[in-house]
């Protein structure tokens, strides 16, 4: 294949301001300004690693001396533009700070500016890394920029621009450019993957792309190294073996154990991880992103594709609250910060994973979990399931739809609106034979109204018909809302203890003679959700 003769990175260097991906202020700027003839002397582009810098200043080099003029569409085919792309034009002095810091050199260089092009319209000095620049080296530059003669453009760049001296920041015109989003990068991937005719797996790309933080170049460095671990082909399995990051069966697999409080599969799923080496740190931020889907999924269902979540989630969004989701979030992140004091990072890990399991214990995904499905539902007339083997969910017999999954299928309402909120005010009370019995309190009464919507919103939801009877109850009864308030508030008060009897904030106390002010604690997470008054 092509790509082994040369780096990716090199090969696909973007050559204009179209093929650039992701700078889309700057390149603009930039065009406006070579459109509309208003040239500057001298250029700044700041920027991390890998974004475009020395990209954008050899394009800038080309739009200044391509043949056919000052341009922001150099023409390629010119004596000037080919070779600016390969790096031998004359009038282009590429230097890069990190190794040419002594101040003679810099001296000569700049000497040689007050000399006319040779064969160029503009003699560009191109200085890479300029923050390494020695100070009598900025000195000497500093001269000619002040007074640059008509012939010369500094194009500058540098990673570091803290480290620039003002005087030198102040005579450029200075360009930030921004770190890329893992989605770009992913679809700048897919896009040279195709050109290249390499065969691929898409899953694969978000991976690389994520790894690469923010860096184009890392990115096509590390798609280098996944073609060539791969064989030739990038595969997600080789390329999570080749990044240290956990499959996403792994994670999920996490996920359902956590919503169904099963802990020993969680301790299996760390003992698993431990035994192939991989990243705890790089698990409890997966785990963070996932929760961060999770959320947007609760809040936003229908804009799951322009978010780029992908379907398999969609089982998982009803089994936290939204308080939850913003706890586990708040936990997974967190827990990130302790891992390097862990004991070891297995159990940092295992221990993020127990607390967890203590802060939002979640439910059991619903339908997809097949104990809890439609079919425990009879149609309306059926005989009541009492004659039926026993509902695995359900205690002894009872109703197949029991207390227990009531808040799930409210939970499940998420979008109706006053349907879901008729659901969530309302106390459970029976279900059998088709029928579904709600109680409701009298200051809830403006809900009545609702009970046509509710009715077609569960019989969606559970395929099946459904008759509601909605009943008057003398005072507020066991509703989803009123256990969601008593939760937070034990949620409150536990937060409220494990602060008191944290050592810091005890020592604090003690040595300050403070006072822990308990009205101004809040669980985690739960200022963002707007869940309470
Ligand atoms: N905005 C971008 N669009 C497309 N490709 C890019 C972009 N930025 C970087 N690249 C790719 O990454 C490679 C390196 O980019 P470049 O040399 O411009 O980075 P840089 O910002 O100068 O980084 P450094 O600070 O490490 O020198 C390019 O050859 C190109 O393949
Ligand atoms: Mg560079
Ligand atoms: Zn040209």
């Amino acid at each position: 294949m092509a790509h082994t003769t040369q780096a990716l990175a090199r090969k696909w260097r973007p050559r204009h301001f179209s093929e650039l991906i992701g700078q889309q202020p700057v390149v603009q700027a930039l065009r406006n300004a070579l459109q509309t003839g208003r040239l500057h002397h001298a250029y700044l582009f700041t920027g991390t690693r890998g974004v475009g810098k020395t990209t954008l200043a050899r394009i800038l080099a080309k739009c200044f001396n391509c043949e056919s003029g000052v341009t922001d569409t150099p023409c390629d085919q010119c004596s000037a533009c080919q070779s600016i792309d390969q790096g031998r034009f004359p009038d282009m002095l590429e230097v890069d700070a990190a190794t040419n810091t002594k101040v003679e050199e810099m001296r000569e260089l700049l000497d040689n500016a007050q000399y006319l092009p040779v064969v160029g319209r503009f003699k560009v000095y191109i200085i890479d890394e300029v923050h390494m620049l020695s100070r009598s080296a900025f000195n000497s530059m500093l001269k000619t920029l002040e007074e640059p003669p008509e012939h010369v453009k500094f194009i500058l760049a540098t990673t570091d621009p803290q480290k620039v001296p003002v005087t030198v920041l102040s005579r450029c015109l200075q360009f930030a450019l921004r770190q890329m989003p893992p989605e770009l990068i992913a679809q700048r991937l897919q896009e040279i993957l195709q050109q290249e005719h390499i065969d691929f797996e898409s899953q694969a790309l978000p991976l690389i792309a994520r790894a690469a933080q923010g860096s184009v170049r890392d990115a096509l460095s590390l798609l280098d190294q996944a073609i060539a671990h791969g064989g030739g082909r990038v595969q997600t399995a080789p390329v999570h073996e080749m990044l240290g990051t956990i499959e996403r069966e792994v994670l999920l697999g996490l996920l359902q154990a956590l919503a169904q409080q099963d802990a020993p599969a969680l301790m299996r799923g760390t003992q698993t991880m431990t035994l192939q080496s991989l990243s705890f740190d790089r698990a409890l931020q997966e785990l963070a992103h996932l929760f961060h889907d999770l959320s947007l999924l609760q809040r936003l269902p229908d804009q799951r594709q322009s978010l780029g979540i992908a379907e398999d989630l969609l089982p998982l969004s009803a089994c936290w609250t939204p308080v939850e989701l913003q706890l586990l979030y708040q936990i997974a992140v967190q827990s990130r910060k302790d891992l390097p004091l862990a004991p070891e990072e297995s159990a940092g890990f295992r221990m993020a994973l127990l607390r967890m399991l203590a802060f939002a214990p979640g439910t059991a995904p619903w339908p997809s979990d097949s104990t809890v499905s439609t079919q425990a539902i009879p149609p309306p007339g059926a005989p009541s399931s009492r004659g039926q083997p026993p509902h695995p969910r359900s205690e002894g017999g009872k109703q197949p739809l029991s207390l227990k999954d009531w808040p799930t299928l409210v939970k499940r309402l998420e979008g109706m609106g006053m349907a879901q909120e008729l659901a969530r005010y309302a106390e459970f009370v029976t279900f059998a034979k088709g029928v579904l019995q709600l109680r409701l309190a009298p200051e809830q009464r403006h809900l009545l109204g609702y009970q046509e919507k509710l009715r077609t919103a569960l019989e969606a939801l559970l395929d099946s018909d459904l008759r509601l009877e909605v009943l008057q109850a003398d005072q507020a009864g066991e509703s989803v809302a009123v256990r969601e308030q008593r939760t937070h508030e034990q949620r409150l008060q536990q937060a409220a203890e494990s602060l008191k009897s944290d050592p810091f904030v005890r020592q604090v106390t003690t040595l300050l003679g403070g006072q822990l002010v308990e009205s101004s604690i809040e669980p985690r997470g739960a200022e963002d959700t707007g869940e309470q008054s």
